[in-house]
């Protein structure tokens, strides 16, 4: 790889900070979710809010050179009206520290937690007030960082943040009324995009920013023009609907066709046309983990029970008989499957993309001071190939971030299942002192990166 490019890793806020109630932030979606019994919630998470100088330190010690991480909305806004000095505060204090240490500081605006008082006063993404107090929080951000952060994501996986109801607040329980309203929050989320990356070209001149997708890999399970229809449709309603939005500021045909057949096309105003369309992204953001089966919905088959952005009659989930599954990677293992999809994604985009989540979960187990990952090493070192092909073959990516940098709270299944580098001693129902010790994977990576200079 090229001496610029950015060898990384990721993580979260309300994955990792913990601090719940410290320094002024406010109450996020992410703090009131319900949890079932015996699973951690974000409050401590990795504590990583009373270990940040000893993380950023262990960010030196790998070697890496970009360090991905979001904005806590309710850190930085607090209860989302007001802008909170002691958030900002924390957030140069992370900022600073990685830039002297030569890091990179690469924030997201959006990562799945967003101030409770919003669902709470007008219904969160479903109103168009939503998108006001984004740009307004966007601007803060951009304002008060933007002077030294250069490169920015803007909303992380739009897919799962309109559809997971602990994440965004929208419990309604009709189910058509919660199809309706999903894809009216995911109209408000595009143009709140847009309206941010056009205060971002005023406020931050020379800086870059992208939205960070749920890269769809899509594979029809058969070969029959049914199951192929039904690849091409989940394409549409996975992932075309966002990028192309992103990127072209327009909803693929058969997708709108289908939302106005159903009733669930979302409301717009005449004036948003000319905002989408303009305000494009400089960079993709590529969050990849596994491929996705589709195959054709059977007659009367039952989908209600799937996620939301399954429930239609276009496309259903199908199985991959070809790829290893684990209990925690239950798509299955699919190295070729990066490479395939941001082809697809430059082909359609023509923009540079950054890899900015890619991981393996699994419950490790600490033995003797030690957490002995090489699973994850496989795991790692097939998919970074997979990257090294795509950049011999001229195209463009920026860099390469694995998720995560340490174990965090998984955004639905506590901390028996961690994808990190580094080691967090805790478990679901106790956090004890959440040291941190790096494990087998930390210093292959570490290794990885030293032999590119
Ligand atoms: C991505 C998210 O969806 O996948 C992360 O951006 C998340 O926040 C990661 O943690 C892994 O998913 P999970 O559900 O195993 O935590």
């Amino acid at each position: 790889m090229k001496k610029d490019f950015y060898w990384g890793a990721s993580t979260s806020a309300f994955q990792v900070e913990g601090g719940f109630g410290e320094g002024g932030k406010g109450v996020a979606t992410t703090d009131v979710r319900h949890v079932p019994e015996g699973i951690a919630d974000s409050k401590v998470a990795s504590d990583h809010y009373h270990h940040l100088i000893e993380d950023i330190d262990l960010m030196t010690e790998l070697g890496i050179n970009l360090y991905r991480f979001s904005f806590n909305w309710t850190r930085v806004m607090g209860d989302g009206y007001q802008v909170n000095q002691e958030g900002i505060a924390f957030y140069n204090q992370l900022i600073d520290a990685c830039l002297q240490r030569g890091i990179t500081p690469f924030p997201t605006l959006y990562h799945f937690e967003m101030p409770q008082a919003f669902v709470e006063d007008f219904g969160g993404w479903q109103s168009r007030k939503c998108v006001d107090h984004f740009v307004h929080y966007a601007e803060v951000c951009f304002e008060n960082f933007g002077d030294r952060v250069k490169l920015w994501g803007t909303i992380n996986e739009q897919l799962i943040a309109t559809a997971a109801s602990d994440l965004n607040g929208n419990h309604e329980t009709d189910s058509n009324q919660k199809m309706k309203q999903m894809y009216q929050m995911s109209y408000h989320m595009s143009l709140a995009e847009k309206k941010a990356i056009a205060r971002f070209r005023e406020i931050v001149k020379d800086g870059q920013i992208g939205p960070v997708c749920s890269m769809q890999v899509v594979y029809p399970e058969t070969p029959a023009p049914n199951d192929i229809l039904a690849s091409k449709n989940a394409e549409d309603f996975l992932q075309n609907c966002f990028l192309d939005m992103s990127v072209f500021g327009r909803y693929p045909l058969s997708y709108q066709n289908y939302l106005r057949e159903k009733g669930w096309y979302p409301e717009t105003q005449s004036e948003d046309k000319a905002i989408l369309c303009k305000n494009k992204p400089d960079f993709i953001g590529i969050n990849y983990y596994a491929s996705t089966c589709i195959r054709a919905l059977h007659p009367d088959e039952d989908n209600s029970k799937l996620p939301p952005f399954y429930r239609n009659e276009l496309f259903t989930l199908g199985n991959n008989d070809y790829l290893t599954k684990t209990k925690w990677m239950e798509f299955g293992i699919d190295p070729e499957g990066l490479y395939i999809g941001m082809r697809d994604i430059y082909e359609r985009y023509g923009l540079p993309m950054m890899v900015t989540e890619n991981g393996l979960a699994y419950s490790d187990i600490l033995e003797d001071g030690q957490v002995h990952d090489e699973y994850r090493i496989d795991y790692l070192n097939q998919h970074i190939l997979q990257c090294e092909r795509f950049v011999a073959e001229g195209y463009p990516l920026l860099g390469y971030s694995p998720w995560s940098f340490l174990d965090l709270v998984s955004s639905h299944q506590g901390f028996h299942k961690r994808y990190g580098l580094i080691y967090v001693d805790r478990t679901d129902t106790n956090s004890k002192s959440c040291a941190r010790i790096p494990k087998d994977s930390f210093y292959w990576y570490q290794d990885k990166i030293h032999k590119q200079s």
